[in-house]
């Protein structure tokens, strides 16, 4: 090219999650029988969407000719409204249907958020994190995420002393950012965690984000939304179908702004949003169309909890399973649908091995793993020798080796079998 073409940031754009997915398919090419925990899907996993949430998206393809067309660019009145009034009666900071933005996914918005973002502002994020968020946000300041750790010696709740310490020493942060219920670590922030980060973005004349698209997805601990919390403190509220009703494939994701009116440079900020999804137009309109449908029947309650009482069975297994694992740390999942496996430090090495029986098999596996880090290269062993997909927690921004694994699979008894033989991987992998 007569000039280079490369966005600085380009190197910072990686995605284990799914990158992951290109030597699950040679392995299985190769005769594996690959079980893919690795993408956090509902859908692709066999939950299967209520027979009348369907017939609420039949009905609006059939009868509402409106579904087709363009919305306003914020998102549909109507269904802003609906979400406004919900936010409202909750009690907590107060918004109107003006406050609201809707995008083609939360993965958009967290895009649309850190590409408008002034490039010397940071925003700081938990470690390990969401690749989608830190990505993103490094990619934007063409430097690695800051990150703030989540402590697995303490249920994964954040280190408040290190936010306090990486915001006073780094004069570009202007945000943080929290992931409630979190993926990867499946924690729920307490009460106290969060008016702790709230206090120190106060102090700093920081703004709040919190991803919260796994709010309706709680089954250890209470939930707080961020707006009960900020007590007029600049904030953001990341919010989406994909996961609860689960709709993945609607591609649609919602912000809630709270206390725009209290700086105008957050104000400003926020109208940049709104101007650069009016030069794309709008977002989906069918999802939002059906939105107040779902999200305000009567049955969706009961559907909510008979799905969260199903995430709670099997965190209830999967920490049965790794009781008395002592090479790791797996906390009990409280919220969103992922568990996160630590090693202890010392326990992996970069020569530790698993029996892998098919030659070709072992040969490309041996070809990839040299010079990764300690966790992918247990993943990358697991893989090939078991089927089983995970993601390594160092793709994920962690300072911890570990994985993370999802509480998708429905059928339970295969679940246990997954999680056991996961067990017998790490013991074997240990000690060889
Ligand atoms: C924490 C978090 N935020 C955002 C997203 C993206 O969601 P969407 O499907 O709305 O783009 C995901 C998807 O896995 C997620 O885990």
């Amino acid at each position: 090219m007569r000039t280079n073409i490369v966005h600085p940031g380009a190197d910072e754009l990686t995605y284990e999650i799914r990158e992951i997915v290109a030597v699950g398919e040679e392995l299985q090419a190769l005769g594996v029988p690959i079980c893919w925990e690795n993408v956090g899907d509902p859908v692709a996993k066999g939950q299967v969407v209520p027979e009348w949430i369907k017939e609420i998206v039949s009905d609006l393809t059939k009868n509402d000719n409106s579904s087709y067309g363009y919305s306003p660019t914020r998102g549909v009145r109507a269904t802003r409204e609906f979400i406004a009034d919900a936010r409202n009666a909750e009690g907590g900071e107060q918004i109107t249907p003006d406050d609201i933005l809707f995008f083609n996914g939360l993965g958009d918005a967290i895009q649309t958020s850190f590409l408008y973002l002034h490039p010397r502002a940071r925003i700081l994020g938990p470690n390990p994190a969401y690749p989608t968020h830190s990505s993103a946000e490094a990619a934007h300041a063409d430097a690695p995420h800051i990150t703030y750790n989540l402590i697995p010696e303490n249920g994964w709740q954040p280190d408040l002393l290190d936010i306090r310490n990486k915001v006073h020493y780094n004069p570009g942060i202007s945000g943080i950012l929290i992931i409630n219920p979190d993926n990867p670590t499946g924690t729920v922030y307490s009460e106290e965690t969060l008016r702790g980060i709230v206090q120190i973005a106060r102090e700093y004349d920081l703004f709040m984000m919190s991803d919260e698209i796994y709010s309706q997805i709680v089954y250890g601990g209470e939930m707080i939304p961020l707006s009960k919390v900020l007590d007029g403190v600049p904030g953001i509220a990341m919010k989406g179908l994909s996961k609860e009703v689960p709709w993945p494939g609607a591609r649609c994701g919602w912000i809630e702004v709270y206390n725009k009116d209290k700086d105008p440079v957050f104000a400003r900020y926020i109208k940049t949003l709104v101007d650069a999804k009016m030069l794309e137009v709008c977002s989906t309109t069918l999802p939002q169309k059906a939105l107040p449908k779902i999200l305000g029947d009567s049955r969706y309650p009961a559907h909510l909890a008979s799905v969260a009482e199903g995430y709670r069975k099997k965190s209830e297994i999967f920490s049965e399973v790794f009781r008395g694992v002592d090479v790791v740390i797996a906390n009990k999942p409280l919220g969103a649908f992922y568990a996160a496996v630590v090693f202890k430090d010392g326990v992996l090495r970069h020569d530790q091995t698993l029996p892998i029986a098919d030659i070709r098999v072992r040969t490309r596996i041996e070809s990839l793993v040299p010079g990764m880090p300690n966790d992918k290269r247990f993943v990358y062993y697991l893989m090939a020798s078991t089927g089983i997909t995970v993601v390594p927690l160092s793709g994920m921004n962690s300072h911890r080796e570990g994985f993370r694994l999802t509480l998708l699979e429905p059928d339970v008894a295969k679940f246990r079998h997954i999680l056991e033989t996961i067990v017998q991987s790490i013991q074997a992998y240990t000690t060889s």
